[in-house]
Formats: structure tokens, C-alpha cells, sequence
């Protein structure tokens, strides 16, 4: 047998930054997220022909890292520990490990692929929780449009009016961070003086964005988007050591959208992961101008739009 699922990235506008408990990996504050298309991951489970347990991304075998963690993924389907010995084809369209939610994909592809491949079909709930032991993230990534992941656990979709919605991703830099999301967010729950403050503060940046939403105030729910993702930063910066995923490359971009949309009044809104690259959420009629003025930079940039479809089995 042999089972392909399919799932995008997703890119959250309230972010989520620190686990409330570990092991049922669930967020100190609900989170908010849209996904996306051009970006995503396309897995199949097969029997291995040399009876191994093999993961392969791009045509090529895993690091040793990465096997590993798919296999203790797997393990909560009981029937692959029976039957460990599978191949795992997997193919991104998004760089890995750059910031730009390319774990997110790789796991719900990967658990819509078991549920199917294993037979288990586990209701959306169940696979958000086995999903998030992959990734926190990647939970959101079972479905499309606008996700709220919340601090119990539970994932849904809140319905606004993103017609015109486009992000356009500035790519700065699509090597792999130094430091992982794991690390960089534990280490920031355990030291950041701010970090209270974060989670208080998301808190009333989510309530602010749904008000937003409700009223169609794309403004205003861009600054408050802007404005959770830059005090993420804030409070990595003020972890002991510091964590700070910024360039200069990164700042730049920061100033020009603040320029775009305060000289020009172009409503455009940054935000930024755990990586250098930039996601701007803008609308349709202002990708022209953002893109030409990114290229007369010398940046490259991405488009993608949102997508109604989460993970799905192909
Ligand atoms: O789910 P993780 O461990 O990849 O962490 C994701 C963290 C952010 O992308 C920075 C924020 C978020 O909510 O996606």
C-alpha cells in the first residue's frame, strides 16, 4: 500500500512563542495563523523495498537527526511499531529549517499521511495533538484559511473576509537557522525578563486582531499583527544569552514597509519567525508596488496567497 498526503505551510500573524506543558506540547497563548499556498510538503508511506526504516527529503536519505524524529513521531500509531519498516518520500517546495514554517508542512504531512497509511482516522482534534509532537506549529497546517490554535489544544477555523489577503515573502536568508525553535523558545520561557509581558500581551493582541477581523479593519489588524511579531523579537532579545534572529538585511525590510506604509500609505505589515526572512501581509492591489520596491533593493521575494485547503490525502 502506499499513501500520499499533502500539506501547506502556515504562517501565524499572532504568534505563538513557549510551551505551557511539554508533553502535551500545548502554548502559554492561543495563536493565530493563515495558510498558505506556493509552500508545502508532499509525503508518501510505502513499505520499504530493503525493509529499513527510511525517511527521504528531496530524493535524498534524512540526516540521522531527522530520521529520528520522524520514527519517534510514528511511534504514536501503534500499528508502525509493528511494522517499523517503512520508506518516508518526502518533498518541500519550501526551504528547510529557514524560518519559514517548513516543519509545519512536513508534520501534518506526515501525520495526514499515517492516519491514512495506519488506517487510524482520528478525528481532526486527535490528529492536532499528535501532530503538535512534531512541531507546535504545524497543527494549524491541517487546515486552511485562518486558524486559531489555542492554549488547550484545540485548533478552528475563524471566518473574516481575507478575499484580497497576499503575503509576500522577502527571503533574506534560506539556510538553516543556527538555532531551532525548540531551543530558541524554551530558552526563552526559562530566562527572558519580558516574558510575562509576552504572554499578556499576545493575549490582548489576539482579542485585538478578532475585533479587527469582525469589523473589517485591515489597518488596524495589520499593526496589531506587526506589532506582536516585533515584540516576540523584544522579548527573545531579552533572554540570557539574547536570542535574536535579525539582520541587518532583516531591519532594512522592517524600515521599508514602516516607510511603504507611513510616507506612501501603502498598508503593508511585517511579520518575522525564528529566522532572518521577512512575511509581508498586504492586499492584492500593492504586491506591484512592494515587489518593485523590494527588486530595487535587490531582494527577492515570494507571493503566495491563502489557501481554504489544510493538509489533505492525495
Ligand atoms: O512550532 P515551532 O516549534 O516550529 O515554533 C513556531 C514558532 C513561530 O513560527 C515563531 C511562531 C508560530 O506561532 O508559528
Amino acid at each position: 500500500m502506499k499513501v500520499t498526503a499533502q500539506a501547506p505551510i502556515n504562517i501565524a500573524l499572532i504568534k505563538y512563542w513557549g510551551k505551557k506543558d511539554d508533553v502535551q506540547m500545548t502554548p502559554y497563548n492561543d495563536s493565530l495563523s493563515v495558510t498558505l499556498d506556493t509552500f508545502h510538503t508532499t509525503t508518501t508511506l510505502m513499505p520499504h523495498p530493503d525493509h529499513i526504516f527510511e525517511l527521504r527529503i528531496n530524493h535524498q536519505t534524512a540526516t540521522e537527526a531527522e530520521t529520528l524524529k520522524a520514527y519517534a513521531f510514528l511511534t504514536q500509531f501503534e500499528s508502525f511499531l509493528k511494522q517499523p519498516a517503512i520508506l518516508i518520500d518526502s518533498h518541500n517546495t519550501v526551504y528547510k529549517a529557514a524560518g519559514l514554517a517548513s516543519s509545519a508542512s512536513a508534520f501534518a504531512a506526515l501525520a495526514k499521511a499515517a492516519d491514512q497509511y495506519y488506517q487510524t482516522n482520528h478525528d481532526l482534534q486527535t490528529l492536532a495533538a499528535i501532530t503538535r509532537q512534531g512541531s507546535g506549529s504545524a497543527c494549524r497546517s491541517l487546515l486552511g484559511g485562518l486558524v486559531r490554535w489555542q492554549q488547550d489544544g484545540l485548533i478552528k477555523n475563524i471566518e473574516a473576509n481575507t478575499d484580497q489577503w497576499v503575503m509576500v515573502f522577502v527571503l533574506i536568508d534560506t539556510s538553516e537557522k543556527t538555532i531551532s525553535s525548540r531551543q530558541a523558545m524554551k530558552h526563552t520561557v526559562e530566562t527572558s525578563s519580558l516574558f510575562d509581558t509576552w504572554v499578556h500581551s499576545a493575549t490582548h493582541h489576539l482579542d485585538d486582531a478578532l475585533k479587527h477581523l469582525k469589523q473589517n479593519n485591515f489597518f488596524a489588524f495589520g499593526q496589531t499583527i506587526e506589532n506582536n511579531a516585533l515584540l516576540m523579537h523584544e522579548v527573545m532579545r531579552a533572554a540570557n544569552p539574547p536570542v535574536d534572529y535579525f539582520t541587518d538585511q532583516t531591519k532594512r525590510v522592517l524600515h521599508l514597509v514602516k516607510q511603504l506604509r507611513t510616507i506612501d500609505d501603502v498598508p503593508v505589515f511585517a511579520s518575522v519567525d525564528a529566522g532572518p526572512n521577512v512575511k509581508i501581509l498586504t492586499k492584492q492591489a500593492h504586491v506591484n508596488t512592494l515587489i518593485k520596491k523590494c527588486r530595487s533593493m535587490g531582494l527577492t521575494t515570494v507571493v503566495t496567497n491563502i489557501t481554504k485547503q489544510g493538509a489533505k490525502t492525495l
